[in-house]
């Protein structure tokens, strides 16, 4: 530990509760997670749902906090660096490569996603996007608004290009001045704005009561009720089960490398237990309580029973930008309801944006010694770049394959490996000792038997079922679109580049480190 130039910290503790919900709290939250829930059973989803959480999403938080703080003490804020810390092996450093390509590659859609509710939010202030009346219209606003087709609401794609161009630079000029100047007043500020925009439209919906007066049934207490009455019967499913560990993930930001990283700038006393487990709370409140008391109580009770499933079906954007706008028109003052909705998703955004960008510049201030703006100008430039296809090339699925290989895949793969090297490599009783480090409270005995082979477990059988059921198909593009095929291959292509990009600048590090030591 000699030798460790001195790295950035938080400001406070409730500085970095909030920076880590900040970057868990999300568009996952109040679009992804309804859509899953619906998709998978509703009420059903919710006990594998609640069970993953218990048994991977808060353990993980636990060893990702407790990893972080130890890697940092050494000088290293991402996965390579701290997995090297944990164990010197040679060869461990390249699957912490993931730690920060895994973020990169979210972040990359993510962003330019965040921008289209910052465009949503003007365009519902200015009326525009009232004017679509229905739900085709409202379907050929968003399209337009993609440059997917020219139409009468958009006829090029540069209303989406400047929101995009604001977004990134808001996001980039944030992550610039730092951690404690930056990032912890950014969630300072958004989060407390963000749950109070997300209670005043939860219970505008919860008092709608029963919007038509034609269909009784179709109020908010069955709306709520095709959200939470179980149906044990798909339990035995292995999808609803996937479908919820995978949930749990996103929504926490866990097995990806952002909270490594946010944890690197904790010292060490700081109490990793009760923060962290503070931190997923929030979250679960923001996702259970209002990610669930909008979307889909409001869609059941405009849109009943059945067209509720065919909006789940056809996914998170359809029901953000699609159903969500149509319902505000159907409400007094919907022009208010529909900009603090777009808002509150635009903040949520962003928290987490920040954070899926901060591991690569962290790896170059900690590994390369480069001075922080200038690390952020670098990796905004790759960035900026990076997102260009996906801004032009959006309707052949380079998004899905994104989101599939940095959103789902790489969260098990990265969860398992960290899971498995600090309790088995690192040891279970250096580990559980490196957790309790300056913590307020004891973790019950039962999570030492838990983090050692409850999560390892559940992670493998993920993994192993993944590439059993589905791995090959995949991998062989079976399924794509014909048309969509050179799309979908060049993303891979590219992505193969970047995480060997990244892995031979780990290589560079390492070797300079050496050298200086001899
Ligand atoms: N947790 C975010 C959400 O729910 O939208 C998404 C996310 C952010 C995933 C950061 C992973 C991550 F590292």
């Amino acid at each position: 530990m000699v030798d460790v130039k001195p790295r950035q910290s938080w400001g406070s503790k409730l500085g970095i509760i909030l920076a880590v919900a900040g970057s868990a709290v999300g568009l996952g939250n109040f679009l992804r997670f309804p859509v899953q829930a619906a998709q998978n059973g509703g009420g059903a989803f919710m006990l594998p749902y609640f069970i993953s959480l218990l048994l991977l999403g808060i353990p993980l938080m636990w060893i990702e906090w407790a990893v972080g703080r130890y890697g940092g003490l050494f000088g290293h804020g991402t996965a390579p660096g701290m997995f090297h810390s944990l164990w010197k092996n040679r060869f461990i450093k390249y699957f912490g490569v993931i730690g920060i390509f895994g973020p990169l590659v979210i972040l990359i859609y993510y962003t330019y996603i965040e921008s289209w509710l910052l465009g949503y939010a003007f365009f519902s202030l200015t009326g525009h996007l009232s004017q679509a009346v229905g739900v085709e219209s409202k379907g050929a606003f968003l399209s337009g608004y993609q440059g997917l087709v020219q139409n009468q609401f958009f006829q090029n794609l540069w209303p989406a290009y400047i929101f995009f161009v604001i977004t990134f630079l808001a996001n980039f000029w944030i992550i610039s001045r730092g951690i404690k100047g930056g990032i912890e007043i950014l969630c300072k500020i958004a989060m407390p704005i963000l749950f109070i925009f997300g209670a005043i439209v939860a219970v505008r919906v919860l008092t709608l009561g029963v919007p038509d007066l034609t269909h009784p049934d179709w109020n908010i207490v069955n709306g709520l009720g095709y959200l939470w009455n179980p149906d044990f019967s798909v339990l035995t499913s292995a999808k609803v089960w996937l479908a919820a560990a995978g949930q749990i993930f996103f929504t926490l930001s866990v097995g990806i490398g952002v909270i490594l990283t946010y944890a690197s700038y904790l010292t060490k006393g700081d109490d990793v237990v009760l923060s962290g487990l503070t931190a997923a709370a929030t979250n679960e409140t923001a996702e259970v309580v209002l990610g669930g008391s909008i979307a889909i109580p409001a869609a059941f009770a405009f849109l009943g029973p059945v067209a509720i499933t065919a909006v789940a079906q056809s996914g998170a954007f359809n029901l953000g930008f699609v159903t969500m706008p149509l319902i505000f028109d159907k409400i007094p003052l919907g022009m208010i309801f529909s900009f603090l909705w777009f808002v509150l998703l635009f903040l949520a955004g962003i928290t987490s944006s920040v954070s899926l960008a901060e591991p690569a510049v962290a790896f170059m201030e900690d590994e390369f010694n480069l001075d922080r703006k200038k690390a952020v100008w670098i990796l905004g430039i790759a960035v900026f770049l990076l997102i260009q296809p996906v801004i032009f090339l959006l309707g052949h699925g380079v998004v899905d394959e994104l989101d599939f290989w940095g959103g789902t895949f790489c969260l098990v793969l990265f969860a398992t490996i960290e899971t498995i090297l600090f309790t088995w490599v690192f040891g279970i009783d250096r580990a559980w000792e490196e957790i309790h480090h300056g913590a307020e409270m004891k973790l019950p005995k039962i999570y030492k038997f838990i983090i050692k082979y409850v999560t390892p477990l559940i992670l493998i059988v993920i993994l192993a079922s993944w590439i059993w059921q589905q791995g090959l198909s995949v991998i062989l593009m079976q399924g794509v679109t014909p048309a969509n095929l050179p799309y979908i291959l060049g993303t891979r292509i590219a992505l193969v580049g970047l995480f060997l990009a990244i892995a031979i600048l780990v290589k560079i590090a390492w070797r300079k480190r050496k050298a200086k030591q001899e």
